[in-house]
C-alpha cells in the first residue's frame, strides 16, 4: 500500500516539508511505499472552470498538476501538512485541491482513499484547527475515510517544528492512525 504526503507550504524544507517527512518516515517503518507531493517544487495554476474536466477526463492546463492526479490515483492513503495563512491553507494548495475536481469528476477516484491533515502555525493557536477542518472538508468531498489522532483531529505544530516535541507528536499520533485504518482494511481484505 502506497502513502503520498502532500506539503502545502511554498517554502522548501521548512515545517510542513519537516512533518511529511516525519510521517513518511512511519510509514516506510510499517512496509508502506511512500511518495510525495511538494507545492514548492511545482508549478499548479489555479482552475479556469473552462469545464473540460466535465466532458473528458484531462485538464487543459498544462503543468504539474497532471504528475499530481497520477500520485493521488496510486496511492491509498494522503496525509496533507499545511501551513496557516491568515487563519487557513494558503492559495496555492487551494490551487491543488480545485484542480482535484477531476479526480472527483472521474468516478470518484480518491472514494474510500484515507485521508489525515496536519498544520503548523506561526502562533499557538494560529489557526492550526481551522486549517486542518478545512483540509478534511477537501477530504470528504472526494469520499475519502478521514481520520484524526485518535485522541483530537490531527497533527498540529507550532514553527520551528523542531522545538515543538508536543505538536510533534501529535503529527505522529495522526500517522499512525492512518496506517492502523489501511492495515485494518488490508487484513479485512485478505
Ligand atoms: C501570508 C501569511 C499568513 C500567515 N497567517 C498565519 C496565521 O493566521 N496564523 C498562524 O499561526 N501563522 C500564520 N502564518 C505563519 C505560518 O503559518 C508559519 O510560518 C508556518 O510555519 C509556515 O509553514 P512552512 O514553514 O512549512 O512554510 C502566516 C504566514 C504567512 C506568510
Amino acid at each position: 500500500m502506497k502513502i503520498l504526503g502532500i506539503s502545502g507550504s511554498p517554502r522548501k524544507g521548512k515545517n510542513c516539508e519537516k512533518m511529511i517527512l516525519t510521517a513518511l518516515e512511519i510509514a516506510k517503518e510499517r512496509g508502506f511505499e511512500t511518495d510525495t507531493v511538494f507545492i514548492s517544487n511545482m508549478e499548479i495554476a489555479p482552475c479556469k472552470v473552462c469545464g473540460a474536466c466535465v466532458e473528458n477526463d484531462s485538464c487543459v492546463i498544462e503543468d504539474d498538476m497532471e504528475e499530481v492526479y497520477e500520485k493521488m490515483r496510486s496511492a491509498d492513503g494522503i496525509i496533507v501538512a499545511s501551513p496557516v495563512y491568515m487563519g487557513n491553507y494558503p492559495a496555492q494548495l487551494k490551487a491543488l485541491f480545485d484542480r482535484s475536481v477531476l479526480l472527483r469528476r472521474n468516478n470518484l477516484a480518491l472514494k474510500n482513499k484515507v485521508g489525515a491533515a496536519l498544520s503548523v502555525g506561526g502562533s499557538r493557536n494560529g489557526g492550526q484547527e481551522k486549517t486542518i477542518q478545512s483540509i478534511h472538508d477537501w477530504m470528504h468531498i472526494h469520499g475519502m475515510i478521514v481520520v484524526g489522532d485518535n485522541s483530537h483531529f490531527g497533527g498540529i505544530a507550532w514553527n520551528p517544528v523542531e522545538e515543538d516535541s508536543i505538536g510533534m507528536q501529535t503529527v505522529s499520533e495522526t500517522a499512525k492512525k492512518l496506517y492502523e485504518v489501511l492495515e485494518l482494511i488490508q487484513n479485512n481484505k485478505r
